[in-house]
């Protein structure tokens, strides 16, 4: 029998429906290259869970908090599991774009201007020219991002999508294209255009069968594609990245843009279900998803 994997997924973060998609995927891909595999969907009790489960490497498939923050990879940490993807450090700075930015403007990559505001101050004053971008600092999925153009109404008390936070992350809206570039040990595979018909990419069009168009390979020059492929790895870097990520960018290459690629985010734990990027990156380099999900376990570790 082969290694035994405990595949964690779903969860209680605002991305649960999406990581039990990712996760059912990578456990099939797993039964089929001979693994002994148990689906986990993770609770509070995760601690107890895995020390009934024993098993000799966990796969990560959850998303967002908890799962992805660095709080589970440090449960991982002290019960001395191998885990896939990143660390707990990387996984941290990873979820809170602030933070994460800052890093990525110390090693030269272009992000857009921000300010962290509170709620209530949102309401009363623009804090940066229309249009601009309001999203949660520390949640993944487009849940709660919403660009706020001239004219849009936008009035106190509509607690929106921002029920739970204090603070949001208001950023400069970057028109454009909407580029992404995975990165599997260290390399980047390819980099993918996203076109969807309703101008931003948002929770449905991200999971909707049919909602976005993927190019791939984007239309784009040799060279801004090494560029991006470039920058994508430089993220991954900089964080202390491990595993699979995924960065995503904005291009405006347009008569009137500035040329230059600006990111968005790094996801430590990028989709996994049939729809996602990762695997469509992966399938273009030429590797199937069972080999791509071996990786992934292969290239657990523990103790970094
Ligand atoms: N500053 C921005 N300018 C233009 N579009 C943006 C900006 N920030 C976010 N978006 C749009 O919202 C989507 C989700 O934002 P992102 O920062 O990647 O958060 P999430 O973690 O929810 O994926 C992006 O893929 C993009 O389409
Ligand atoms: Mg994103």
């Amino acid at each position: 029998m082969g290694k035994h994997v405990a595949v964690l997924m779903g969860g209680w973060s605002v991305e649960r429906e999406v990581s039990l998609v990712s996760g059912s995927a990578m456990a099939k891909a797993l039964r089929s290259e001979g693994y002994q595999v148990t689906e986990v969907d993770v609770t509070p009790e995760i601690s107890q869970k895995l020390a009934e489960l024993k098993p000799d490497v966990v796969l990560n498939a959850l998303h967002g908090r908890w799962g992805e923050d660095g709080c589970l990879q440090g449960l991982l940490e002290i019960l001395n599991i191998p885990y896939s993807h990143s660390g707990v450090a990387a996984s941290s700075v990873a979820m809170d774009k602030i933070l994460a930015k800052k890093l990525f403007r110390s090693v030269g990559i272009a992000v857009a201007a921000d300010c962290l505001v509170d709620k209530a101050a949102l309401f009363e004053q623009d804090p940066l020219p229309r249009p601009f971008v309001v999203k949660p600092y520390n949640e993944g999925s487009s849940v709660g991002v919403v660009i706020v153009k001239s004219g849009d109404q936008f009035c106190a008390g509509d607690p929106g999508p921002w029920h739970d936070t204090d603070k949001l992350m208001v950023e400069r809206y970057l028109p454009g294209r909407e580029l992404t570039v995975s990165v599997m040990g260290g390399k980047a595979l390819a980099v993918t255009e996203l076109q969807t018909s309703k101008g931003f990419y948002d929770y449905e069009a991200k999971y909707e069968e049919g909602r976005t168009h993927h190019i791939i390979p984007a239309d784009l020059s040799a060279d801004m594609t090494g560029q991006l492929m470039e920058l994508a790895e430089k993220a991954h870097d900089v964080l202390g990245c491990k595993g699979v990520t995924r960065s995503d960018f904005r291009l405006d290459d347009g008569p009137d843009g500035d040329g230059i690629p600006y990111i968005l985010e790094i996801n430590t734990q990028p989709g996994m279900t049939p729809l996602s990027l990762v695997p469509e990156q992966a399938r273009f380099c030429g590797m199937t998803f069972e080999y791509l999900v071996n990786w992934m376990v292969e290239d657990a570790s523990c103790g970094r």
